[in-house]
């Protein structure tokens, strides 16, 4: 599909985005392993969080709506075909961590995306701890019983934590993690309220072996990665009003927010609230003023990896020499995302040179609408729709079906907020 869109100046209105991936993915794996039913309403409508949830029917999971059926720690059955994680690398290294643990052996295979990425750091980690675990293809499980290790997390992933600490649930005594940087911490918060041994000191996070954890009743928070598209689109109309509804704000996903505020952008929170044991507000976007570049280390870079692709848009409109460093990540996401951003805004007139590791961009430059292309990748082609919002003219967006990865509707709303 192509996606054609305009420049706009002028940007309104109130909504909400869909429910948050990382926390959807959790909620069904976790409660499908619950002693008893779960109920999890406002789960992401994102191709992602189905790939979780076909792989746990495979598993003999009940899920209809916002109903898990949990079948306890041990209530499983092995898939009779390999279960497919689609294009989310979320659901192959989660579902990796809790099936390694399992008496049967299963095999998690994706489209061509997730199969040329990363799963030694999961595989690794697992066989250390005594399961069985192979890769490519990505074979787990039919192992004896695990045992607890202290892992060192070479590089910062809070997929690698989870998929630990899933496997920790099931293993002999206290299995640890201790990462380089603070990655979002869904999973501790959620084994918390589901009564596991979950504790964290700092950078590092442990579990005990659990024998049962209690049935999820919850409503998911809006996606705070989704709605950093709208906070940079907002923030760089020249008029703007946007208001987003009930968005997750844990400290641990909305280092963008505090970025863009530091640099100049008016985001407003009103209506704090817990909800999934999560904090939420109501998020409020006007136009920035006052602008300055914006510098991204290792740290910051691990603490906003999702939302980089919109902030190197937003720093084509920054004045002066802004520099996103630390990020060598982003090659292995859904595409190399360092390649087709630079690659896309430079085809929209911007001054952006790659770097191993980031982006150095000198702005502010006027954008023209042009033909670029996504990349397969979701976020790449959300954020080259905010670029195309900011450019002269018309762009279009080659292979724009993949926003239904996490957005379904991205450019419905887009269309309702111009
Ligand atoms: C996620 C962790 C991040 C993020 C992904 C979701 C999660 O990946 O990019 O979109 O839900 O744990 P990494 O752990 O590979 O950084």
């Amino acid at each position: 599909m192509i996606a054609t869109v305009r420049g706009a100046r002028h940007l309104s209105g109130e909504l909400k985005v869909p429910g948050d991936k990382s926390i959807s993915h959790r909620a069904l794996i976790l409660g499908a392993i619950a002693d008893g039913d779960s109920h999890v309403r406002g789960l992401s409508t994102g191709a992602d969080v189905q790939s979780t949830a076909g792989c746990l029917r495979s598993l003999g999971v009940a899920i209809d709506g916002s109903f898990v059926g949990g079948s306890g720690l041990r209530g499983l059955r092995r898939s009779s075909a390999p279960l497919d994680c689609g294009n989310s690398g979320t659901s192959m290294r989660l579902l990796a961590g809790l099936l390694a643990a399992q008496e049967f052996e299963s095999e998690l295979a994706g489209d061509d995306s997730l199969s040329r990425r990363p799963m030694d750091r999961v595989v690794e980690p697992l066989r250390e701890m005594g399961a069985r675990a192979g890769w490519p293809p990505l074979r787990v499980g039919g192992g004896g019983r695990l045992h607890g290790i202290e892992y060192r997390a070479p590089m910062p992933s809070a997929q690698v934590k989870a998929a630990i600490l899933l496997a920790g649930l099931y293993a002999e005594g206290v299995t640890a993690v201790v990462e380089p940087v603070k990655t979002r911490d869904h999973t501790e918060l959620m084994l918390a309220a589901m009564g596991a041994g979950v504790g964290s000191d700092g950078l590092r996070v442990e579990v005990k072996a659990a024998e049962r954890l209690e049935p999820l009743d919850i409503d998911v928070p809006g996606d705070f990665s989704a709605a950093a598209f709208w906070l940079v689109a907002g923030g760089l109309a020249g008029q703007s009003n946007v208001t987003l509804l009930g968005v997750g704000v844990n400290p641990t996903r909305t280092a963008l927010a505090e970025l863009l505020a530091s640099v100049g952008f008016h985001v407003g929170r009103t209506r704090p609230r817990l909800e999934a044991h999560e904090p939420v507000a109501n998020l409020q976007v006007w136009p920035a003023s006052d602008l300055k570049p914006i510098q991204v280390d290792r740290e910051l870079a691990a603490r906003m990896i999702d939302e980089l692709p919109v902030l190197a848009v937003a720093a084509t409109q920054l004045p002066g020499t802004s520099v996103i460093a630390g990020a060598g990540e982003l090659r292995v996401k859904e595409s190399d995302r360092i390649a087709a951003m630079a690659d896309g805004l430079t085809a929209m007139g911007a001054d952006v040179v790659a770097q191993d590791d980031g982006w150095v961009i000198n702005g502010p430059r006027s954008l023209e609408g042009a033909r670029v292309d996504s990349a397969g990748d979701h976020r790449v082609a959300m954020a080259l729709a905010v670029a195309a919002l900011m450019a002269s003219g018309k762009t279009e967006i080659a292979g724009a079906e993949c926003v239904d990865i996490s957005y379904p509707g991205f450019f419905d709303h887009l269309e309702y907020l111009v």
